[in-house]
């Protein structure tokens, strides 16, 4: 590629244009190989802090850093060459204010690349989400079940269930909106509350334990292709390769034990010159 052949990425404004057209299909990376097999399906690819949970083994997403995301981000970006690339900002990195989000988010855009940030919708997010995309950073907002919240919620649990919370949620989504969010992922909700969401908000809606009426979905990947035995409800499993894996693995340490593996192709064998 010359130095004048830009990759075409997929941008903020197409997805935010996306609004009520073709649904946009989204989804969860954190590697550079995966990062390359998602990138003709996906438009736009979430490094999501969800990332210390699957790939770390962490408990909550609470304990990620602006460095792991870095790192992370980096990896996807040399692997996706037409997605949209959004990065989370970590628990600590953005909600004590503007200025704040805007050194963490400008780490994320300069040392990744990335074209984008994801914030959850905490208390005082819509000035901050003002500040960052009036000095050109798009962001994306998320509602509804905010992982970070984990320890004020008391675990991972569905938003809307009263009538307060389901109020709350829909003033969140429409702060996030009229702040500039180009899209807002909405977690775990009652669909019927979902549906109220992407009708009461300008942006894109994308669901993930929402409904199909939101503009588009997302997925953890690593749920989706069944790598973990337990998946929450909303997961819908479009491969096994936990199992996959196993009968690999264990084929490949029955090969070694009984001397099947490495075979005459496996080999190098000396050339007399
Ligand atoms: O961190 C993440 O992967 C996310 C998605 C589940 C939306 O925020």
């Amino acid at each position: 590629m010359s130095r004048h052949e830009k990759i075409q990425r997929i941008t903020a404004p197409e997805i935010y244009a996306r609004k009520g057209q073709k649904k946009i299909v989204s989804l969860t990376a954190y590697t550079a190989p995966m990062a390359a097999l998602l990138d003709p399906h996906a438009d736009f690819l979430l490094v999501g802090d969800s990332v210390g949970m699957v790939l770390h083994g962490m408990t909550s997403t609470v304990g990620v850093t602006l460095e792991m995301m870095i790192m992370h981000g980096k990896a996807v970006m040399r692997g996706a060459m037409r997605s949209m690339v959004v990065v989370d900002l970590p628990f600590g990195t953005y909600e004590s204010g503007p200025q704040k989000a805007f050194e963490s988010s400008a780490r994320l855009l300069c040392e990744t690349g990335c074209q984008a940030v994801k914030v959850e919708a905490c208390e005082g997010m819509p000035e901050t989400i003002d500040y960052l995309v009036k000095r050109g950073i798009p962001v994306m907002g998320h509602v509804g079940l905010r992982p970070q919240a984990t320890n004020v919620d008391g675990g991972f649990r569905a938003k809307g269930r009263s009538a307060a919370e389901r109020e709350r949620v829909i003033a969140e989504a429409r702060a996030v909106d009229a702040a500039g969010a180009f899209a807002i992922v909405v977690e775990g909700v009652a669909s019927d509350l979902a549906d109220e969401i992407t009708a009461a908000v300008k942006a894109p809606t994308i669901g993930i334990g929402a409904s199909p009426n939101c503009d588009g979905q997302i997925l953890v990947t690593d749920d989706m292709l069944g790598l973990f035995e337990w998946t929450p409800k909303f997961v819908r499993r479009y491969a096994s390769l936990r199992e996959t894996i196993d009968k690999a693995v264990a084929h490949y340490a029955e090969d070694v034990h009984s001397g099947h593996f490495p075979g005459q192709a496996e080999i190098y064998t000396l050339r007399a010159k």
